[in-house]
């Protein structure tokens, strides 16, 4: 009988986070599930006003087609957003603007990756990359990491073993989703190294970067390697809105090159319309004050979670949760016995809802783990629902 369906869409599962938000939605549940922004931080009047000049001033270039690799007037204006930031040294030729970034992973997989070819990532990591890279029949390899990210010496025994056929890393290296945990500077450059030895592409993707609440930033990889090994991905969605569905690549103009004729295909342009209302939010100093003020926000939702923690979980041996400095989540590892993805329900029926963390492990392990948001919930919710969770721990400590 003929096959209906292609090879990718046989191979491309619905992510689990899809399928519990059926049961997270519910009337009643705190959820620490989702990686949402507060909604009360979307500047809606600043939006607002962006609008009603752009469709005065600029209207035909916002509703009409525009380039595939974005409006050069926009990438320009990253370039010096990024070299101002960042330090990168970058055109607007090394930038393709996207429907954010889940879509740059996309571009990325479609561009580079044959059904077998290896991806080595991170021990736990973004379930929407896990999703893609296994959609186009990527082999993918967790290495462990820890509280300084990748381990790269684990990282070295399997690319010794695995190197010449591994085309891909993929990195979240800034308070990574879902460990919160940020990369070593010693880490980034070893990880640089390991893959000018191997001859393989970083990706380095980091939504959560600009939301340090303290401490010192260290480099992007991308700033460390330059652009010929490393592509970064960044988006708007966790710093303005994600319902605008914009972000971008930067890459090597060989990469970009390759990378727009395939995106032609895909969806010709990302809406302009988008792209000029951010542009002139950055333009108008609306952005850094926008993230300024996210960064407060958040920071003290992290710092109720952690105290909440602190002050309703059990005390027990192999508990733990990691203390991120920034970004929108942190990360609880229980003791082994505790299987989270049992538990899941169990807090449900309390009302309080995470996600599983074997969901972010490339080898269906991490089943004592789990992650929590700490961006979504009010205060007062992210108390009464840490409360209600560590009800449900304890319940299951032996
Ligand atoms: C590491 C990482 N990459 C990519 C994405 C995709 O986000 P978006 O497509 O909204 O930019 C997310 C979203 O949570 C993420 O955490």
């Amino acid at each position: 009988m003929k096959r209906l369906f292609s090879s990718v869409t046989d191979r491309t599962k619905s992510s689990i986070i899809r399928e519990l938000l059926k049961l997270i939605n519910r009337q009643g549940v705190i959820s620490f599930a989702g990686g949402l922004p507060a909604p009360d931080t979307f500047p809606v009047a600043l939006i607002q006003s962006i609008i009603a000049d752009l469709l005065k001033t600029n209207a035909v270039t916002a509703l009409q087609y525009g380039p595939t690799s974005g409006l050069e007037e926009f990438r320009h204006e990253l370039c010096l957003m990024l070299r101002a930031r960042e330090g990168l040294d970058i055109s607007a030729d090394n930038i393709i603007v996207t429907a954010s970034s889940q879509q740059g992973l996309d571009l990325i997989s479609r561009s580079f990756i044959d059904k077998g070819d290896r991806i080595v990532m991170e021990l736990p990591s973004y379930i929407g990359a896990i999703q893609v890279f296994h959609s186009y029949g990527a082999d993918m390899i967790g290495i462990k990491s820890d509280g300084e990210g990748i381990d790269t010496g684990h990282l070295e025994k399997v690319l010794a073993r695995y190197g010449k056929r591994t085309k891909l890393m993929y990195v979240v290296p800034d308070f990574q989703n879902p460990s919160g945990l940020t990369m070593s500077v010693e880490r980034r450059s070893r990880l640089v190294a390991l893959a000018e030895k191997y001859g393989m592409l970083i990706v380095e993707d980091s939504p959560y970067r600009q939301l340090r609440f303290e401490g010192t930033a260290p480099e992007m990889i991308h700033r460390i390697a330059g652009s010929d090994n490393v592509i970064s991905l960044f988006t708007f969605s966790k710093t303005l809105a994600p319902g605008f569905r914009l972000g971008y690549i930067v890459a090597s103009k060989k990469i970009t090159g390759a990378m727009t004729i395939i995106k032609q295909s895909m969806d010709l342009c990302t809406s302009p319309f988008n792209q000029l209302i951010a542009m002139e939010f950055i333009r108008r100093g609306y952005y850094d004050a926008h993230i300024d003020l996210i960064i407060n926000k958040y920071r003290n939702k992290r710092d109720v979670m952690l105290e909440s923690l602190e002050k309703f979980m059990p005390r027990t041996e192999g508990l733990y949760w990691t203390r991120p400095e920034g970004g929108l989540f942190l990360w609880v590892v229980l003791p082994e016995y505790i299987d989270a993805d049992r538990m899941f329900y169990q807090a449900i029926e309390k009302n309080v809802a995470y996600v599983i963390g074997s969901a972010f492990h490339c080898n269906n392990k991490g089943r004592n783990t789990f992650r929590m948001n700490f961006s979504y919930s009010s205060e007062d919710e992210i108390q009464e629902g840490i409360k209600r969770l560590a009800q449900v721990v304890r319940s299951n400590i032996r």
